[in-house]
Formats: structure tokens, sequence, C-alpha cells
């Protein structure tokens, strides 16, 4: 396994792979979801992983600062799955009078966009460089970021991008808790609590296949559950529309039902697809 730290070095070994490039971008402090990424790279001759917290798409008043980091225990999980581990510098992916940023609008609007503004340029920004320096066959993307992975596809198709993007299943905690870096963030209440998430998101997936079409009954059943988690502070919840990513007021499959909710300083997300 081959550790980069340039953009340089990173150009150089890419003229060097022969066949297939499977590439994923994480921000590190990696778990169970990012290694599953990882390992369907694999499907290609060369894997590449690049770890790197961008900061342009954290809003002032979130937790980049603080963002959890562990360079070391990141690459000995990596050792025996990749051959290359790209780790750019700020310095170098956004040096002084970085002027130029991709923005996708529509999709971007609501959910994650409409309570972390400024989050999705950040995202589109940062995977069009990492997609220009690595430049991969293929691109792997977690369905844990449901929006994130529809920003990214649609940016693909409009800006011409020549390359396949592979969403993958979310990977979960034995209780259901999606698997996060930020889950360290949360004391063991909170921890506990937080299996809260995925039974709300459950109970949705049930109700509809009860027959259930009503987005607004779905949802007021989903708030139900989570408010008898005391520690449970709902950012939104939402039925929308699987492409569009708009809200629905009729259930048809597919739609993606999300949320975000705060225990404590910690903000979760999660989804699930109907249908
Ligand atoms: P990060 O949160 O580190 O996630 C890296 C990739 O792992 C993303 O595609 C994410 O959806 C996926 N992932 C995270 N948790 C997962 C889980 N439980 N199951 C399956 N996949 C999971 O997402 C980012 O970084 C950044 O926004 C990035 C794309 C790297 C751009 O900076």
């Amino acid at each position: 396994m081959k550790v980069v730290k340039t953009i340089e070095e990173m150009r150089r070994l890419r003229q060097q792979t022969r066949g297939t490039v499977g590439f994923v971008p994480t921000m590190g402090y990696l778990h169970e979801g990012h290694l599953s990424l990882v390992r369907r790279a694999k499907e290609n001759d060369t894997v590449v992983v690049s770890i790197y917290v961008n900061p342009t798409q954290f809003g002032p008043k979130e937790d980049f600062k603080s963002y959890p980091r562990d360079i070391p225990r990141d690459l000995a999980m990596l050792e025996s799955l990749t051959d290359i581990v790209f780790m750019p510098e700020d310095a170098e992916m956004y040096p002084a009078g970085y002027d130029t940023w991709v923005e996708v609008k529509g999709i971007t609007e609501g959910l994650e966009g409409a309570t972390r503004p400024g989050h999705f340029r950040g995202v589109a920004t940062v995977v069009t460089k990492l997609l220009n320096i690595v430049g991969p066959t293929r691109a792997y993307f977690g369905q844990k970021d449901a929006q994130q992975v529809a920003v990214i596809k649609k940016m693909a198709v409009e800006l011409d991008m020549d390359l396949e993007l592979i969403a993958c299943p979310t990977v979960r905690e034995p209780d259901g808790l999606a698997m996060s870096s930020r889950n360290v963030y949360l004391d063991p209440e909170e921890r506990r609590g937080a299996a809260v998430l995925f039974k709300a998101l459950t109970l949705a997936q049930e109700l509809w296949k009860n027959g259930e079409k009503d987005a607004d009954t779905v949802l007021h059943r989903m708030m139900a559950l989570i408010k008898q988690e005391p520690l449970a502070n709902i950012v939104y919840i939402s039925i929308a529309d699987g492409k569009t990513l708009k809200d629905v007021e009729e259930i048809k499959p597919p739609a993606l039902v999300s949320l975000a909710v705060r225990f404590g300083k910690t903000r979760l997300i999660d989804n699930v697809v109907i249908g």
C-alpha cells in the first residue's frame, strides 16, 4: 500500500496503473461502512482510497475542528484492502486565492441542503477535484448519505464525467444504528437512544407495506416514536420523491424516507428507500 500526500505524486502513480481503478473518497476515521465500499472497489485492478476532511463542506458552526481523526488506525485498516491511499493537504487542495466552486441546484435545496447551507457546494467541489486527480474508472459512495449520492450522480452526468458511480448499501450496528464516524461523539445514554432512528425508518417501511400511502400519517407516526426518546431532537423528517428529493404527499416508490436528529451536540442522519 502506497501513501501519497501530493497531487503530483498521485497523478504519477495513476499514469503507471494499467486496467480499472476503483476509488473510495472518505474523510477518514474509518469504520465497517467505509470498508464495505473499499471491499466492493476490489472488483477493480487497483483500489484508491482518499482520506481528506474537507473544510469547505462544513458550516462555520459545524464540527470541522473536532471531526474525529486517527490516521495510523485508518492506514492499518486499509493495509490489506487498498493499493493507494491519497491524503492531500489543505494548502494544496485550496491554495490561497482559491475561487472555483461546483454548485448543483435543485436537489440540493431540501433535506441536508436546507439545514446545512453550502454543504453540497463543498462536497461537489471536493469530489470533482478528487475525481480529476485520481481519474477512476468507478467511484463508490454509501447510500447512508442518500442526498450526497443523488447530488454526485447528477453532477457527474451533467458535467459529462467519464466514470461509473456505484451506490452501496448502508452498513448498520446490531441495533440498527447506521455506522458513522460521528457516532463516537455519543455518550452511552445517547448511543442507546440513537437506535430509535432506524426503528422510525423501519416503522415507515412497515406502514407502507401494510397499505398506508399518506406521507403525513407516516411522518406523524415516526415523529411520535422518536419523541418517546427524551434525548432525541428532530431536525427534519421527510418522505420525498426518490428522484427529485422533493417532499411528497402520497408515497409512491421509489420514495426516500430520511431524517436528521440531534442527540446533544451530535447530529445523526439516516434513510431508507421505499420500493
Ligand atoms: P465520509 O462521511 O467519510 O464517508 C465516506 C463514504 O462512506 C461516503 O460515500 C459515505 O456515504 C460512506 N459511508 C459512511 N457511512 C456508511 C455506512 N454506515 N454504510 C455505508 N456507507 C457509508 O461522505 C463523505 O465522507 C464526504 O462527504 C466525501 C464524499 C468524502 C467528500 O468529502
